[in-house]
């Protein structure tokens, strides 16, 4: 990466670990290389922040929470279209980062920074609406209502694979409801986050009310960092988006000291194809939904469920379009292949191939010739049988289960045959199908002919069962940024009667 790009935010090769919005400080605990994972070449190095480090930035976040919470929603409105304008002039830069360090093909890494910019935009179009409700009493001159009030800091740990969009999707919602946020980066993107905190400092110096320590980001280890932060009881809240495993360790301690939780974990989403589906939407449409950021993301369609009316010419299709797609140059338009994110993420993918291979699973391979580097894997398609069970976990990766199913009713129970939960989708025009998939489908989210990825901004976005809990973005997400104060007022002039007792 050309370091002209670390140079527009300020960055060095050697760069900073922890930031209140206004100051940066670089970390006094080990250092650790930040390495692109395109052709393994070192990007920039960081000294991990230290538990005392991380104390401070607590303090900081409590200190700026104090004044926050007192800043009007309206102005706080204000300092999110500023940060959304900011983020649109740093936006090719921004995803420049992104890809280098994380592997993200350019066009989607700009996809995601804009989905920030309309994130900032619609966090800021809450400000009248985050209220309560009032309700009538049983009593004369007695007034009930809901109030609504920033809770705290907020913590929000970030998996690899959304650097910027799954930090900002509850920083902005946060900022909006009077809270301040910490930010506690996957250890794969530390840049991302630096480079995102330079671009939030000039927005910050531009609002008089932001105080110091309002954004706050932090990078270091589970034992020193992530473990005490998770603990800290200073934040009544902590959003976590990464792997099942880790969801439930978060649940346990923050659940232990009765503090709020987020969750959005891991998904195995289904598509079910059906024979009244426009079917060159459909294709496509399924495609992209498996591949984009080569299969990393816990919305991938990873299960696509084919009515065996249609299945053979499906097959040949998606083994064409698999067959064509272009590998490397990510920083190319169109739709790319790129490397995974480490060569850990790599061996994993391998491994689980292998055991694929060894189990006699069908699999298709299309002749592509991968780059040089230890990041980069074969993408693959597994064609199980009819009666085969579902694949119980996601293959982070660029793999994609192929199955045929006789009955509708055959496929919605293969669509819920998985301990996820996170989204589920249907190709179909049929009314009366489409309707029962979404009476049926137990996930958070459920797509009609649509990408089974993240929804829109103003729609919640989270999972059930093995996929989390809460959510995030729009909806009523928001009243899980505040605690909700239930208010009796009683302004009667009538003196109540003394039932017995001397007053
Ligand atoms: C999207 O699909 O656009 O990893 C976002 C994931 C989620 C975010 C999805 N954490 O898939």
């Amino acid at each position: 990466m050309s370091e002209k790009i670390l140079q527009s935010f300020n960055l060095s090769k050697k760069a900073p670990a922890a930031g209140n919005g206004f100051s940066f400080m670089e970390g006094a605990a080990n250092e650790i290389s930040c390495v692109s994972p395109l052709n393994d070449g070192q990007l920039a190095t960081f000294s991990l922040a230290s538990a005392e480090q991380a104390r401070h930035i607590t303090q900081q976040a409590q200190a700026a929470f104090k004044i926050w919470k007192n800043v009007p929603a309206k102005q706080r409105a204000a300092l999110l279209h500023t940060i959304a304008n900011e983020l649109a002039a740093a936006k090719d830069d921004l995803a420049q980062i992104m890809t280098h360090e994380m592997g993200k093909p350019l066009w989607e890494a700009k996809a995601e920074v804009q989905n920030c910019i309309d994130t900032a935009h619609y966090a800021a179009t809450l400000w009248p609406h985050i209220g309560g409700q009032s309700y009538p009493s049983a009593r004369p001159n007695v007034e009930l209502y809901d109030k609504y009030h920033p809770l705290g800091p907020v913590l929000v740990i970030t998996a690899f694979n959304f650097p910027y969009a799954l930090w900002a999707w509850n920083a902005f919602i946060a900022l909006i409801c009077g809270n301040s946020v910490v930010w506690k980066p996957a250890p794969q993107t530390p840049l991302c986050a630096a480079a995102m905190h330079r671009v939030l400092e000039k927005a910050l110096r531009q609002h008089k009310d932001a105080p110091e320590g309002l954004l706050c980001y932090i990078l270091g280890d589970n034992e020193h960092v992530a473990i005490p932060l998770v603990n800290d009881p200073a934040y009544p809240l902590v959003s976590a988006t990464g792997s099942t495993l880790m969801g439930k360790a978060v649940s346990k301690a923050v659940g232990g000291r009765l503090g709020r939780t987020i969750l959005e974990l891991g998904g195995n989403a289904a598509g079910v194809l059906t024979p009244s589906a426009h079917l060159e939407q459909a294709l496509r449409i399924a495609y992209f939904s498996a591949t984009l950021n080569s299969g990393q993301r816990c919305t991938a369609l990873r299960r696509l469920l084919v009515h065996e009316s249609i299945a053979a010419g499906v097959i040949d299709r998606l083994k064409a379009a698999y067959s064509s797609w272009p590998v490397g140059n990510v920083m190319a338009e169109g739709h790319r292949l790129s490397a995974l994110v480490d060569a850990t993420a790599a061996e994993k993918f391998n491994t689980d191939i292998d055991a694929l291979e060894k189990a006699g699973v069908s699999l298709f391979r299309p002749n592509i010739k991968l780059p040089e580097g230890k990041c980069w894997v074969h993408p693959y398609m597994a064609l199980l049988e009819k009666d085969a069970p579902q694949p119980p976990e996601e293959t982070f990766g660029p793999l994609l289960y192929v199955q045929t199913y006789s009955s509708f009713d055959e496929a919605l129970e293969k669509t819920n045959a998985v301990a996820y939960g996170l989204s589920n989708g249907i190709f179909s025009n049929d009314m009366a199908e489409i309707q029962q998939f979404l009476n049926t489908a137990e996930s958070g989210c459920a797509m009609v002919n649509d990408n089974t990825g993240g929804p829109e901004v103003m729609l919640a976005f989270g999972g059930v069962k093995n996929s989390g809990i809460g959510s995030e973005k729009g909806g009523d997400s928001w009243k899980q940024y505040m605690r909700r104060q239930s208010v009796m007022l009683n302004h009667q002039k009538t003196i109540p009667a003394d039932l017995g007792i001397k007053f």
